[in-house]
């Protein structure tokens, strides 16, 4: 029996659990054994919860952690703290935790990683960076060696809606994001939304997996779409250019560059035709031009599915994927000789 625990229970967890709940047969098939969901940690005491959720659900961390031997952690409440320090212990144990919290990703990643690492075990955020694309693990796997000179995306979902939304539809700022809140897409504080920090921990998660070290804080500028006026759409609009917040990062003479900022695309630009809550992921390299992946940013059912799905990455991998860390290393080489030569 492999037993699981779910730390949230918002848009993302709920989600996980219906995935999980939903596809339990076939989930056991694929893993040869049963799955439960043994307990779920959540925050508020006064919260209604669906009568029907078939776990012991607490807002106490003890009574959490002492409630079942897990076999697998998701975790979907956002934020460095508790999350660190819930996340560490389980990995400690040798635990594998899935998340979709790229905050804690791009802060103490290459922490997390280590301690995953030195306790042979897996931490998984396929789900961190634009929800329902599966880009961490193609990173990851089949582009590993692939050399990357520069990776470009719109990677913040709830922009690019209410950018989409105000342009085409003439609607306002406040209204949209109030309906983007409403959907799910927006974080918690939305102001990691507005002013670009989301798109700024993907992109920096983005750029270890392609040129092989975590930039700090400092390295990656960010300027998010509250510094948009509506002048700068009118004049989009009439020229013909399409208004996004465009992530990217790329390799420079001497070092990874990498911003975050509102930017206008000309329409042939591939990422100028990605609408609404749709995000979309630019790869550049040599060997490959340019590679292309669109789709879904964030929501509910994408985002739990990759999480479901990473899980299932590490299962069917776990006993032939060399480290993380290793690989990225591996990758960095790799890049550095393909300028070189
Ligand atoms: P929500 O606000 O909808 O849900 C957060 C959940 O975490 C709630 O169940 C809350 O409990 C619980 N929680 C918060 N703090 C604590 C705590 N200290 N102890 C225990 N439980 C806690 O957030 P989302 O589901 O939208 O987002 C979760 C994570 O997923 C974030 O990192 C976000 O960035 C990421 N993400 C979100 C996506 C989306 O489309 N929404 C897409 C991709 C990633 P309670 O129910 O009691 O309030
Ligand atoms: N708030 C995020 C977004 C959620 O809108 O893209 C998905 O990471």
């Amino acid at each position: 029996m492999l037993q699981i625990g779910l730390i949230g229970f918002g848009t993302v967890g709920s989600g996980v659990y219906e995935r999980l709940t939903n596809t339990k047969e076939q989930l056991e098939q694929l893993l040869g054994e049963e799955i439960l969901i043994s307990a779920i940690l959540v925050k508020s005491r006064q919260k209604q919860r669906a009568a029907d959720i078939e776990a012991f659900v607490t807002t106490s961390w003890e009574e959490f952690c002492n409630s079942a031997e897990f076999d697998i952690i998701f975790e979907a409440i956002g934020g460095i703290e508790p999350a660190l320090s819930y996340t560490s212990k389980w990995l400690e144990k040798g635990v594998p935790v899935i998340t979709a919290n790229k905050k804690l990703v791009a802060e103490k990643g290459q922490l997390l990683e280590r301690l995953a690492d030195q306790h042979s075990t897996y931490y998984g955020y396929e789900a961190a960076v634009a929800g329902g694309i599966p880009i961490i693990n193609a990173l990851k796997g089949t582009l590993t060696t692939t050399p990357i000179s520069r990776i470009s995306g719109i990677l913040n979902g709830t922009t690019n809606y209410m950018l989409t939304e105000m342009i085409e539809n003439h609607r306002g700022f406040a209204d949209v994001l109030l309906e983007a809140q409403e959907l799910g897409y927006a974080e918690a504080d939305p102001t990691d939304d507005l002013e670009g920090f989301d798109a700024w921990y993907k992109i920096r998660i983005l750029s270890r997996l392609c040129f092989g070290s975590w930039p700090s804080s400092n390295e990656f500028s960010r300027k998010g779409v509250s510094t948009i006026k509506d002048w700068h759409v009118e004049i989009g609009e009439r020229l013909g250019f399409k208004l996004k917040l465009i992530a990217e990062a790329w390799q420079g003479e001497a070092k990874v560059n990498g911003s975050v900022t509102p930017a206008f695309l000309t329409q042939n630009e591939p990422l100028a035709s990605v609408r609404g809550v749709t995000n979309g992921i630019s790869i550049e390299g040599d060997s490959i031009n340019q590679l292309l992946f669109i789709g879904p940013g964030a929501g509910k059912e994408a985002t739990a599915n990759s999480m479901v799905e990473d899980f299932l990455f590490h299962e069917r991998t776990r006993h032939s994927q060399r480290s993380l860390g290793t690989k990225a290393e591996q990758r960095k080489e790799s890049f550095t000789h393909a300028f070189v030569f």
